[in-house]
């Protein structure tokens, strides 16, 4: 099996603060990767490692046979590392597909202006926001913004996509068409790796899980492997909202949890 990505033992301090403690993974192509925890358990610091945001304080990181552990996000991205984040960052001002089209230009060096546009096209089409495309983002709705924000990554074309707790705040018959959307983007040979806090997410989407506590590795495996494992089940799944957290929750969250007959938006161990 080649990796598309492949880490070796990554680590990332601030301060005085182990966030990622000597994380070892490889994701193949074309797989479903996700990175699951608790709160304050490093995913998005090892998240950031792999964009660029941030550079290991010791470790490794290559990119389809590359070592990218001092390239800039840029040059990443370049490379075919695409990135939606958890907080959906559009350029408000500006219309749904000139944000997927600033997507297009970043993500390609000398790429001309009409190739630039079929890559956008090409993107609003497949996350479904064709129809869309001349509203200003600001009247989007949340999962019209998840899309876009998948859109702008698509634009970049990349051969991996980091998805950062994608399905946060959607209804459970949201959190289903944007599961589909994931699936749909690996089945054209992507490699995804998610963060994600919803388990019937996870469940739906990942051939492999990394789970992390306090920075480190806690297991890896299949869904089935991991969430039968006794020492997962203590640190996360086991995690009971006491009603003190679910008054910290936002009202999104606790809303689909609620819904009725329906378990796509149970989440674990969360307490943000
Ligand atoms: N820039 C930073 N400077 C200092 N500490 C940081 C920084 N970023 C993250 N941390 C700390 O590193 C730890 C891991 O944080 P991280 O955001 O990676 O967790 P997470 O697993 O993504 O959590 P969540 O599920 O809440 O999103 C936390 O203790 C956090 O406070
Ligand atoms: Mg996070």
């Amino acid at each position: 099996m080649s990796s598309v990505l492949r880490a070796t033992g990554l680590s990332k301090s601030f301060g005085g603060l182990v966030a990622v403690k000597d994380v070892s993974f490889e994701a193949a192509p074309g797989e479903i990767f996700a990175i699951i925890g608790p709160n304050g358990a490093g995913k998005t610091t090892l998240l950031n490692l792999i964009s660029g945001l941030l550079t290991p304080t010791t470790g490794r990181l290559e990119l389809l046979g590359t070592d990218v552990t001092a390239m800039p996000t840029y040059r990443r991205c370049r490379l075919g590392l695409g990135r939606a984040f958890q907080v959906v960052q559009p350029f408000p001002e500006m219309t749904v597909a000139e944000n997927v089209l600033v997507g297009a230009q970043f993500g390609s060096e000398g790429v001309s202006s009409s190739e630039a546009r079929r890559r956008a096209d090409q993107a609003l089409e497949r996350t479904g926001l064709d129809r869309l495309r001349d509203q200003p983002v600001e009247d989007l709705n949340l999962l019209q913004e998840k899309r876009l924000e998948i859109a702008r990554a698509l634009a970049t074309q990349p051969k991996v996509l980091l998805l950062d707790e994608v399905m946060a705040g959607l209804r459970p018959g949201e959190a289903r068409q944007a599961v589909e959307l994931v699936r749909g983007v690996r089945d054209e040979g992507i490699t995804v790796v998610f963060i994600e806090h919803v388990m019937p997410v996870v469940r739906d989407l990942a051939d492999r899980v990394l789970v992390m506590d306090h920075g480190a590795e806690l297991a890896r495996g299949t869904y089935a492997e991991v969430t039968s494992d006794p020492r997962v089940v203590e640190a996360y799944l086991g995690v009971e909202d006491d009603d003190s957290r679910a008054g910290e929750e936002s009202a999104d969250a606790r809303s689909v949890r609620e819904a009725p007959g329906d378990d796509a938006g149970a989440t674990a161990g969360r307490d943000a």
